[in-house]
């Protein structure tokens, strides 16, 4: 496994593996590598001859600083992990490799920064408008943005993307369509702990007491997809409000019904759509997220 810091010097390696006709699977993530994390690698592996991991911790998708200097950076267990299965290259990049000052200045004036689309009317309709995307003003178009960045970079065959992101998924996916980008999205499912919680960097950052309630996420969302056979939409977002109001450690953000394939919130669950339930709270100061499909 080689380690690379530089844009160049990645595209000479990749570059000489595509003319041996090799092919590319990609995995982009900011690092602090959990087995949901290496599950998307191992996928990687055992469909492409080349993987390449990229660990970036994005500034622009942070909404606030906080947040984004909390971030857990481990690179070196990281790189451990990454080697102990083998991935290929790990591309991990510093700030100014990624971006222009330019770029880094409209985000610090909080101008959303849409110079990623090259001109191309990029419109994501309400994928970036309901739950996460109106939680996290700009959250996804710095998502857009350093991935379009990263695909133009890598030019993957494939790109491997967690299912515990469900709407970044669905942006990832119409940004490629919009973009005209010939990689195919390939989505993997939640990797859990033996609990149920969703695997996720930012559990590390759960005290001890925290981290013993956080179990009844998944059990929430189990519970509802179990009970959506015979509760209505509103009985059963009922439900789930009630359940985590009785953690009084858990604030919750939103609980919604959405149709997987469009995310627009549902009012009522018919047997001819998938539906997602989706959940994100905060747990003392650490914001999580999950969902499970319906
Ligand atoms: P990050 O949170 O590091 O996640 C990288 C990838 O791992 C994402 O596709 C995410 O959905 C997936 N992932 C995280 N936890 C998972 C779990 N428990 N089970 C399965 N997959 C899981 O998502 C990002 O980084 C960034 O937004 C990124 C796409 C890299 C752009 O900066």
């Amino acid at each position: 496994m080689i380690i690379i810091n530089h844009i160049q010097e990645l595209q000479h390696h990749l570059n000489i593996a595509k003319s041996n006709g090799k092919t590319i699977g990609f995995v982009p993530t900011m690092g602090a590598l959990h087995q949901g994390h290496i599950e998307l690698v191992k996928k990687s592996i055992s469909e492409n001859n080349i993987t390449v991991c990229s660990i970036f911790v994005n500034p622009t998708q942070f909404n606030d600083l906080s947040d984004l200097e909390k971030y857990p950076r481990t690179l070196e267990n990281d790189s451990k992990l990454l080697a102990a299965v083998n991935c290929n290259i790990v591309f991990a990049p510093e700030i100014m490799e990624m971006y222009t000052q330019k770029e880094l200045d409209l985000k610090i004036k909080n101008i959303e920064d849409k110079s990623w689309t090259d001109g191309k009317a990029v419109d994501f309709g309400i994928l970036d408008k309901v739950m996460e995307g109106a939680q996290r003003p700009g959250h996804f178009n710095g998502v857009a943005q350093v991935v379009s960045k990263l695909f133009r970079i890598v030019q993957p065959n494939k790109a491997y993307f967690g299912q515990k992101d469900f709407q970044q998924l669905a942006i990832i996916r119409s940004m490629t369509k919009q973009l005209e980008m010939p990689i195919e999205i390939i989505a993997c499912a939640i990797v859990r702990e033996a609990d149920g919680l969703a695997m996720s960097s930012r559990n590390v950052r759960l005290t001890e007491k925290e981290r013993s309630i956080a179990p009844l996420i998944y059990k929430t969302l189990s519970a509802v997809k179990e009970k959506a056979h015979t509760l209505s939409v509103t009985e059963l977002k009922s439900f789930a409000e009630k359940q985590i109001a009785t953690e009084p450690l858990m604030q919750l953000e939103y609980f919604e019904i959405a149709n997987a394939e469009t995310l627009e919130i549902i009012t009522e669950l018919k047997s001819n759509t998938t539906a997602v339930a989706c959940i994100a709270l905060k747990l003392g100061n650490v914001r999580l997220i999950d969902n499970v499909v319906i």
